[in-house]
């Protein structure tokens, strides 16, 4: 059997003194033919693989090259089972052995799961919650997708430590793949979650960075980007836009043959609820691109809540960043001028993805296991499916009230109108902003480079800073009811960290539309009669410019960079709509 071990690096920690795997074994890349599996031991080691269909004596593969992290190909798997078949292994190493499992990757239609988790950041207590519910999943996911944040500090190796420990069980049977977190990265460098975790590299055109990839599994393509360590900027002449950008276009206008669904991930999501953020703008400035691509869903991290909707042009999102860490506290489901919040919660959990031929089902799960939100496309069959626009009803509740509906996939989506796209104006003054999106922010507008992006100034209504010290934010309910736990300012929004696992049973936020029935027909809902927030902790604020702890005001933000800036930005727009064509 094909047998190809990648020895490299060194795993770093040292505070390990006893023999065998620490780290591992983890699972990656898998196709109907092979997979990688890899282990990190805190010394040199060398490892022997046991594993069939039936038994792990039926083959078996050496990687005698010392070293302390290990990279092993196995492959020819597709002439011993068919693609989707379970696989037994067992991995030894110093004489010890540790038991997994793997299914080779489903062909053509053939119907299969995966789960998304993301920023547990080394929150131990509730880190095992997410994991235990997903171990408790009763149907075990194919593999799971990863939104980034495993861990506070990307470089530290200890956490990795904590982390593998509590992973192992799942991470020993099910193939990962991650997209990297802003917490993977510190100023730039992410060498030790680079060494410890493998890109695939089985669907030219293949990155040279593994941080953005994409991959082939039965009938879908996923997508990862990051925004981390590389840019999404527009290219013009070749300047500013980076190797990632010519890869995404390249990768979005050429859909591998037979696929029927297109994912994309990424860790921080186009739009974000908590107060404060306003999501990724350059991320925003690709929804033309991506709903020409036919991306089905966008689903990402980092916003530590649950949240499901419509980008700005209808392109579904899903953000759920609910692996562990401190929560925050989602504005929830409410009225927004530029995309349409279907469903929001702060509570732990993960996401099921369900692919079955045509047809995928989109789940939001909590700890216990119970879908609390979902939507599903490619089904005519299902009670919510739609043939035209006009079988979807009038605006959802929580969405922008002037947008229209079309049908695709069988699927409503809700399209805003463009005209009140914030975040895709740019700017050189807050006058300009106060004219362009004044009347949408309530008035209040400003000119705002956010990030770190040179190239990002853009329009944001006026949003207070939720804090500046603890102590703005010790009078909020936790956003959790009854959640003991202790708040804290970190870059001035209230991050809440639980005493213990809080996460209420079942549905609990009796305004979330009911998902898998037809849109409903209500108008109801204004800029002006919802823009309360949760309505689980009203005190959190609401829409711009409200604040819900030291009612702090956004400073006055001029574009120091001058005409400079504004010429680089025009230059960048004009780069970007010849692109894109005509939208907006
Ligand atoms: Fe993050």
């Amino acid at each position: 059997m094909a047998l190809c071990a990648v020895a490299i690096g060194s795993a770093g920690a040292t505070a390990h003194a006893q023999p065998g795997v620490f780290r591992g074994p983890y699972l990656t890349d898998v196709t109907s033919d092979a997979i990688t599996l890899l282990w990190e031991s805190p010394t040199p080691t060398t490892g022997t693989i046991r594993y069939g269909v039936a038994a792990v004596t039926e083959n078996v593969a050496v990687d005698n090259v010392p070293a302390t992290h290990h990279e092993v190909r196995l492959t020819g798997l597709s002439a011993l089972a068919a693609g989707g078949t379970k696989f037994v292994y067992e991995l030894e190493v110093d004489g010890m052995t540790y038991p997994g499992s793997f299914r080779t990757a489903v062909v053509g239609d053939a119907p299969f799961s995966f789960v998304v988790f993301g920023d547990n950041r080394s929150s131990v207590p509730q880190h095992m919650a997410v994991l235990d519910a997903l171990l408790a999943e009763p149907t075990e996911a194919y593999f799971a997708m990863s939104t980034g944040d495993m861990v506070s500090d990307g470089n530290n190796e200890s956490q990795w430590d904590s982390f593998f420990t509590i992973e192992q069980p799942f991470l020993a049977k099910t193939p990962v793949y991650l997209a990297i977190g802003n917490h993977e990265v510190d100023g730039g460098d992410w060498q030790v979650p680079r060494r410890i975790f493998a890109a695939p590299t089985t669907v030219p055109p293949a990155s040279n960075d593994e941080s953005f990839y994409h991959f082939v599994y039965g009938n879908a393509q996923i997508i990862v980007i990051n925004i981390e360590t590389h840019t999404l900027f527009p290219s013009v002449l070749g300047v500013f836009g980076g190797d990632q950008e010519v890869w995404l276009t390249d990768v979005l206008d050429n859909p591998p043959a037979g696929i029927q669904h297109r994912f994309l991930f990424i860790h921080q999501g186009p739009y974000s609820s908590k107060p404060g953020r306003d999501g990724n703008f350059w991320l925003r400035t690709w929804l033309p691109d991506l709903k020409a691509a036919n991306i089905d869903v966008i689903i990402s991290g980092h916003d530590h809540y649950a949240e499901r909707g419509f980008a700005v042009n209808g392109v579904p999102y899903v953000i759920h960043g609910g692996g562990g860490a401190p929560l925050y506290d989602t504005l929830g489901p409410r009225v927004v001028a530029d995309h349409t919040i279907l469903y929001g919660e702060t509570r732990l959990g993960y996401v099921v993805v369900d692919v079955d031929g045509p047809h995928a089902e989109v789940s939001i799960r909590t700890l216990d296991g119970f879908t609390i939100d979902n939507f599903s496309y490619g089904d005519p069959s299902h009670p919510a499916a739609c043939v035209s626009a006009s079988d979807c009803g009038g605006p959802p509740t929580y969405g922008c009230p002037d947008g229209s509906w079309e049908c695709v996939k069988s699927f409503c989506r809700y399209t805003c109108d463009p005209g009140l796209v914030d975040s895709l104006v740019t700017c050189f003054t807050n006058t300009d902003c106060e004219n362009a999106i004044g009347a949408v922010c309530g008035g209040q507008a400003h000119c705002e480079m956010p990030d770190i992006n040179p190239l990002e100034w853009h329009c944001l209504c006026d949003v207070a800073p939720q804090c500046v010290s603890d102590a703005n934010c010790a009078g909020l309910e936790p956003p959790i009811a009854g959640c003991a736990g202790s708040w804290a300012c970190v870059d001035e929004t209230c991050e809440f960290s639980p005493d213990t696992v809080c996460d209420p049973p079942g549905p609990t936020d009796a305004g979330v539309p009911d998902a898998t029935a037809a849109p409903v027909d209500d108008a109801g809902s204004t800029a002006g009669d919802d823009a309360g927030g949760n309505p689980a902790n009203p005190d959190a604020g609401g829409g711009s410019g409200s604040s819900g702890g030291c009612g702090c005001k956004a400073s006055s933000n001029e574009s120091p960079y001058g005409v400079l800036v504004w010429l680089l930005l025009a230059l960048a727009a004009l780069g970007r709509r010849r692109r894109v064509g005509a939208w907006r």
